[in-house]
């Protein structure tokens, strides 16, 4: 089937999670990313969203994925409502069901990042329109779009021979995605994670599952330095995502230092072209509030990564923050778009 077919086949659909696409669904969008992104390069974007209104439900904070959907939405010709943390009756006043159903008669496609996955599959089921995971406490879908564009972007080799390495807190939703989409993908994908801090059982079974079909080859290990041996692009997160409580900064941090993304680990991929991936944000110094608290209670100056890695040329975190609007806009264009 050729992509522009793969692409048809989305119009209408929703993403919950990673694994609604199909393989070729999913590099088929980040196929018309690389499009869309080109046209907007050279001023000759056409605007496949005109007259779309599209609503922006954030439970959470964002910075990357609201400007990726507003800007993508904009170029695009749609026009978006922003509803940001407690700006809504949602779970408030009013079931999620009960505000799927108003929100669908009014718009053509709902983003949401929340808490609960349950949530956004409770909107999708009752809205009657496209709904997008903007990031839940399980999955981060539309992150792993801009990853893999990215990886493609800065890498010679074609996907399934792509190594990539996720060190870190390897139970929250980017990890999650990183894990299935690498599955599904057909990667060489490693997990470099504390026991306890790995990837739920669930989780590895659906990446297992996927593997057979595609060839994945996984790794999880305790062994950070066994994890990234070999790496093309090595990846972190945070160690407390959204919605984890602050008490728990002390037992993560002792978990996971070793599993600092610092220039040790980085060399021992053992490979000089070696490229780091954060989603960002990301605690590299003291110039946050979070920082600088975590420094002045725990006396850790970086936390995931060192600012030595993360403003090293090997750092690519800011064309992979930039193709969060190339991806985003892509999804909504496939699934909403003319
Ligand atoms: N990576 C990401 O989702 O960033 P935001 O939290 O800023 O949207
Ligand atoms: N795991 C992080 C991702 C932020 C984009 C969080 O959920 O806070």
């Amino acid at each position: 089937m050729s992509k522009q077919k793969y692409l048809k086949d989305l119009k209408g659909r929703s993403l919950l999670k990673d694994t609604d696409l199909s393989k070729e669904e999913f590099l088929a969008l980040v196929d018309l990313a690389g499009l869309l992104r080109q046209e907007k390069w050279t001023d000759t974007e056409k605007k496949q969203l005109k007259g779309r209104n599209i609503a922006l439900i954030f439970e959470k904070t964002s910075t990357r994925t609201r400007s990726a959907f507003e800007v993508g939405a904009h170029d695009q010709g749609a026009h978006v409502t922003y509803m940001g943390p407690d700006e809504t009756q949602l779970g408030h006043k009013e079931s999620v069901k009960d505000t799927a159903r108003v929100l669908g008669r009014m718009f053509d496609g709902i983003e949401f990042r929340g808490f609960a996955h349950a949530d956004v599959e409770k909107l999708a089921e009752f809205a009657g329109v496209p709904v997008w995971n903007g990031l839940t406490d399980e999955w981060h879908p539309t992150q792993l779009l801009a990853d893999v564009m990215t990886i493609l972007d800065h890498s010679t080799k074609p996907i399934e021979q792509v190594a990539l390495c996720y060190v870190g807190d390897a139970r929250n939703n980017t990890a999650n995605s990183i894990l299935v989409v690498g599955a599904l993908l057909g990667m060489d994908i490693r997990i470099g994670a504390p026991g306890a801090l790995q990837p739920s059982a669930e989780v590895q079974g659906i990446a297992r599952q996927l593997a057979e079909h595609s060839k994945a080859r996984i790794t999880i290990t305790e062994s950070p330095s066994e994890a990234v041996d070999g790496a093309d692009f090595v990846y972190t997160d945070v160690w407390l995502s959204m919605g984890e409580p602050k008490a728990a900064w002390g037992e993560r941090i002792e978990q996971l230092l070793p599993y600092q993304v610092n220039a040790g680990l980085l060399a021992s991929s053992g490979n000089p072209d070696v490229k780091f991936l954060h989603c960002l944000p990301a605690l590299h110094n003291t110039e946050t509030e979070v920082g600088a608290e975590l420094a002045a209670t725990y006396g850790v100056s970086a936390l995931e990564v060192t600012t030595e890695v993360f403003e090293s040329s090997a750092s690519i975190v800011f064309d992979q923050a930039e193709n969060r609007v190339h991806t985003i806009k892509a999804l909504m264009v496939a699934t909403l778009g003319s």
